[in-house]
Parts: C-alpha cells; structure tokens; sequence
C-alpha cells in the first residue's frame, strides 16, 4: 500500500440489509470531501468480475439515505469462489485504476475480500451490512435495528389476533445461524418463549413452561423461533408436535421471511451506515486494510477480517434472565 489511493470502489454482497444505502451514500460523499473518485460496483462480487462498474458522484448518492435495499444490487458470486474469477476480479480493478475496495456485507462477504487479499495484496476494508448482527467487532451491524423494528410490529399485529382467538402462535423469525433478532424481539414484544441457536431449551421445557402459562391464566401466547434453532425440529414440526400432544391448544404458525429484510431503514441504522461509511474511507486513507470498521460502545473501532469472521459475536445472557422473568 505505498502508492497513495485516487479511487476506491464500494460494493455491497450477500444478503441486503435496511442501511446499505445510507453506508453507500457515505462512502461516495467521504471520497468526494477527501477528493478521491469513487467507482460504484454493481451486484456485488459479480459485478467485480464482470466490470459492472459506475463513476459515483456526491449526487448520485441523492435521496438514497431513506431507502431499504441496495441501490448497488447484491448477489452471492459462485465464481468469485474460484481463482480464475478472482484473477478477472484484480484485472478490471486495475484496468479501472481502482486502489482500493470497500465491501459492505457479512461473514461470507469478508471471506472472499480476505482471500483476495492474500491473493493480490488489494487494500479491502469490510463494513458489516446484515439483518442477523452475527458478525464480531461491532456491537450492531447495518440493518439489525430496523428488522428488529419490523419484526416487533408485526408480532405486536399477531399477538392481536392471537388473543382474540386464544391462539398459540409459532412465529418464525430470521437469524440462519445466529438468535439476535429472536431474542430481541421476543422481549420487545413480550413473546412467552423464545427459541434460539445458541440455547437449547428442549422441548420438554418448552412444553412445561406453555403448560405453566395456561395454569397461570394466559389464553394466548406467542413462541418466537429463530430459523436457525437448535431444538431439533423446523418451525411447523414444532407446532406438529405441540398439537398432535396437546390437542386442546389451537395453534397456528407465521413465518416472516423476507419482509424482515426489507422497509426505510431506522434512524439508528442510518447513522451507523454513515459512521461506518466515512471510517471505511478514511482507514483506507490511513493506509490500512484487512479490517472491518464497527461501531463498539459508541466509539468507532476496528477489528481484523479474519476475527470478524471466525470469532462468535456472543449474545448478552442477561436478556435470557429479562425473557424468562418478564414473560412469567
Ligand atoms: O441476511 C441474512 C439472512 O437474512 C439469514 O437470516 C437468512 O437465512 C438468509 O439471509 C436468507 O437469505 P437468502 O434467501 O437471500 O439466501
């Protein structure tokens, strides 16, 4: 990294995530402040192959701070996995004069920037862009804070007509590897259970503490799942199970999916994006790579790709006592 960098590219990969454009949007505006072009890449790591390039300017970035998605699209590149793809990567990045790459995205996002790091000796710092906020060295990425917003309002709608109904809801949030959005939610919204990856409650417990509310005079209630629960069964099994054991619940199950990937991102996720946008460029400024900024106890910090990958941000165990005080 001895030559000084004149133009970075930005590219967002993986999921999208609710803020993506707001980091975008900064990155471009950090480059335009501190004078140095900005090339926008379409469709993530694909684009890079192909050489889907855009000059960006300050105005190309208008009235995106507000808006859900990617304005740079997203996709998961099967052939950046290969060498040949990535040595077609290097090639329109140098062709185009580029010095250096922002990636914006998560875990799967960071491993191939680190491989192409060792590979070429490219100057890439990561910013973590994903719903799950399964990422180490930050303490929320780009996108959680909305989804969790979403997902509250909705099982705030459910829990209405599950207790209209006297219903036990299962409602399945996303979280592939990872129980931030259930956990969260599950007390935000005052779920009676919450199930996720990294606690295996059993289903015996699961059963005694459903039972345990009727006894206590509970007509309704909700079990919020992370995909990724560890229980052993899918959501709809779950709910199989409960039913075929416990005929007198009626039950019923919702799956959100996508839409909690979706929406205007939140205040909180707009100022974080610009946070980290600006931290992107000025590190790489700084003449440092292989780290992804973040944001840890309010301050900006900085944390190796490869921890950011292979360390377990860890959930905060005291919320597991808040959920099972506040839901008795
Ligand atoms: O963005 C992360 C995530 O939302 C995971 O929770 C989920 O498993 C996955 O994306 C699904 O994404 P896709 O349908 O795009 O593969």
């Amino acid at each position: 990294m001895n030559q000084p960098i004149k133009k970075i590219a930005v590219l967002t990969s993986g999921g999208d995530a609710p803020g993506m454009n707001a980091a975008i949007r900064a990155v471009v505006r950090a480059c335009t402040y501190y004078r140095i072009d900005c090339v926008g890449v379409y469709r993530g790591y694909q684009g890079l192959i192909e050489g889907d390039f855009e000059q960006m300017s300050a105005r190309h970035v208008s009235n995106v701070i507000n808006r859900g998605g990617t304005i740079l699209k997203s996709a998961r590149s099967l052939e950046f996995k290969t060498k040949e793809g990535r040595v077609k990567a290097y090639e329109n990045l140098k062709k185009e004069g580029v010095g250096a790459l922002i990636i914006i995205g998560g875990d799967g996002t960071f491993t191939g920037g680190l491989k192409f790091i060792k590979e070429f000796d490219f100057p890439i710092v990561g910013i973590p862009g994903t719903i799950d906020n399964d990422i180490y060295g930050t303490d929320n990425t780009i996108g959680y804070d909305t989804a969790l917003n979403t997902v509250v309002e909705v099982i705030d709608k459910i829990r209405d007509t599950a207790s209209s109904h006297n219903r036990l809801f299962f409602i399945e949030v996303m979280g592939r590897d990872a129980g931030f959005i259930a956990l969260n939610t599950g007390i935000g919204a005052g779920a009676e259970e919450i199930l996720i990856p990294e606690e295996n409650i059993g289903l015996e417990k699961l059963v005694d503490s459903l039972k345990k509310g009727r006894e206590k005079g509970k007509t309704s209630s909700i079990v919020v799942v992370s995909e990724g629960d560890k229980i052993g069964k899918n959501v709809f099994e779950l709910a199989d199970y409960i039913g075929e054991n416990y005929p007198d619940y009626d039950i019923r199950v919702s799956v959100l999916g996508h839409m909690q990937r979706g929406g205007s991102p939140s205040c909180y996720d707009r100022v974080l994006a610009s946070r980290l946008g600006v931290a992107a460029v000025e590190t790489l400024l700084d003449k440092k790579s292989g780290v992804m900024v973040g944001v840890t106890n309010n301050e900006v910090s900085k944390v190796g790709l490869e921890n950011a990958i292979k360390m377990n941000h860890e959930i905060n165990k005291e919320l597991l006592k808040v959920a099972e005080i506040t839901s008795i």
